[in-house]
């Protein structure tokens, strides 16, 4: 129980003895094995969640996390205050020297998914892990539960620093890394509310500028008319001559530069040194590139990026995509005298110059 007390006191909210109530029926708690049947018993409920949840997890390997002092665990029940039963839950290890808590295994009982306990469970992780005054959360996601993660604000774009947390928690395989940053300031618990008036300000500034309950007269001079500026309203709305020119010499120039890179691309499929990069590489042949290669890129992707019409905005972005992907063949193929890493040297010369061109 001291050893709780001391924890409670660093997690500053005051876990142990408080439920806190999230609806109807139900209720969360922070748990922490301190030995007690009262810490026990829902924790036990929680683990036999995750293994059953987390098949691929060794239990003994869960039971030895989720009983482990370092480990905390925010646990929902459904029922009556003090009488519930776990229904899911977040099992984390506060890592607060380096500013950061890993979330080791997260899990809603099956009958009660995708109802929104997991975001529930989240939000109240969030706001324990502000109150213990940590930035950061890294985990490592089961592929099929990334979804999951996505939505609760967590990204696949590492920025925390490697140093921080290399040698810091464990790599899983069959998973991937992701962060979610704990803003001080947000109220976790209270999101709902928190959307709702910030788009309610938003809507009161958009009305404040509309003009939509001005109504115009209709069309006088029928047939005769010919400046689509003398329709009434029309000027009142913004739209002059100069905007609309502008727009359409915009639109142009982005047609013209879509169908320089795709003559560009088309010279390039036709040479020798191209069959590298046309299409992605086999990861299931070459089970290695995934780690090794962080933002893979090939020619198919780039022909996507040029019909769809609106992602080269302009040849920088084209070169830089380029580069990107003779920049990978290298590195992946680091011997100069290496088939491949001629490839990208080949490949380089041929685009570079073209693209110096437009
Ligand atoms: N993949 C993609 N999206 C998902 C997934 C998933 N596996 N699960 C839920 N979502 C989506 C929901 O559709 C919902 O989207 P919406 O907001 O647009 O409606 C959103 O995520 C939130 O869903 P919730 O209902 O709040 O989530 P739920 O209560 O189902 O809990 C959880 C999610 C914990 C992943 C649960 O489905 C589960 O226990 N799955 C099996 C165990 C598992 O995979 N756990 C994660 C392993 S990784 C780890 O533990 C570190």
């Amino acid at each position: 129980m001291s050893e709780w007390t001391s924890d409670e006191a660093k997690v500053g909210c005051k876990a142990k003895k408080d439920a806190w109530s999230c609806g109807e029926n139900l209720y969360m708690r922070l748990l922490c094995n301190d030995g007690s049947h009262d810490q026990m018993k829902p924790l036990i409920q929680l683990k036999s969640i995750f293994s059953k949840q987390l098949p691929k997890m060794p239990p003994a390997y869960i039971v030895r996390l989720v009983f482990d002092r370092n480990h905390q665990s925010v646990a929902l029940f459904k029922g009556p205050v003090g009488k519930g039963k776990v229904i899911g839950g977040i099992c984390f290890r506060p890592c607060k020297e380096q500013d950061f808590a890993e979330i080791a295994f997260c899990a809603v009982t099956a009958s009660e998914q995708v109802k929104g306990f997991g975001t529930l469970i989240m939000n109240h992780l969030k706001a324990c892990i502000q109150k213990q005054k940590i930035g950061w959360f890294l985990t490592y996601a089961d592929n099929y539960a990334i979804g999951y993660f996505a939505k609760q604000g967590f990204t696949k774009d590492l920025t925390v620093a490697k140093k921080r947390w290399e040698g810091y928690i464990k790599d899983y395989d069959g998973g991937t890394m992701m962060q979610c940053e704990i803003h001080p300031q947000i109220d976790y618990t209270n999101t709902k509310e928190m959307i709702k008036a910030q788009r309610e300000h938003i809507f009161d500034k958009m009305r404040s500028h509309l003009k939509s309950e001005v109504v115009f007269d209709g069309v006088v001079g029928g047939p005769k008319l010919t400046d689509p500026y003398d329709i009434p309203g029309v000027h009142a709305s913004g739209w002059t001559k100069e905007i609309v020119e502008e727009l359409a010499s915009k639109r142009q120039a982005m047609i013209s530069l879509q169908e320089q890179l795709h003559s560009i691309l088309k010279d390039l499929l036709n040479t020798k040194f191209v069959w590298p990069y046309t299409k992605p590489v086999d990861v299931e042949r070459y089970p290695e590139y995934k780690k090794i290669i962080k933002d893979p890129i090939d020619l198919r992707m780039i022909k996507q990026r040029i019909l769809a019409g609106n992602f080269y905005t302009s040849k920088e972005i084209f070169r830089k995509d380029i580069q990107r992907m003779c920049d990978n063949c290298r590195t992946f193929n680091p011997t100069p005298g290496n088939a491949y890493y001629k490839t990208a040297g080949q490949v380089l010369d041929f685009v570079m110059p073209r693209i110096n061109a437009i």
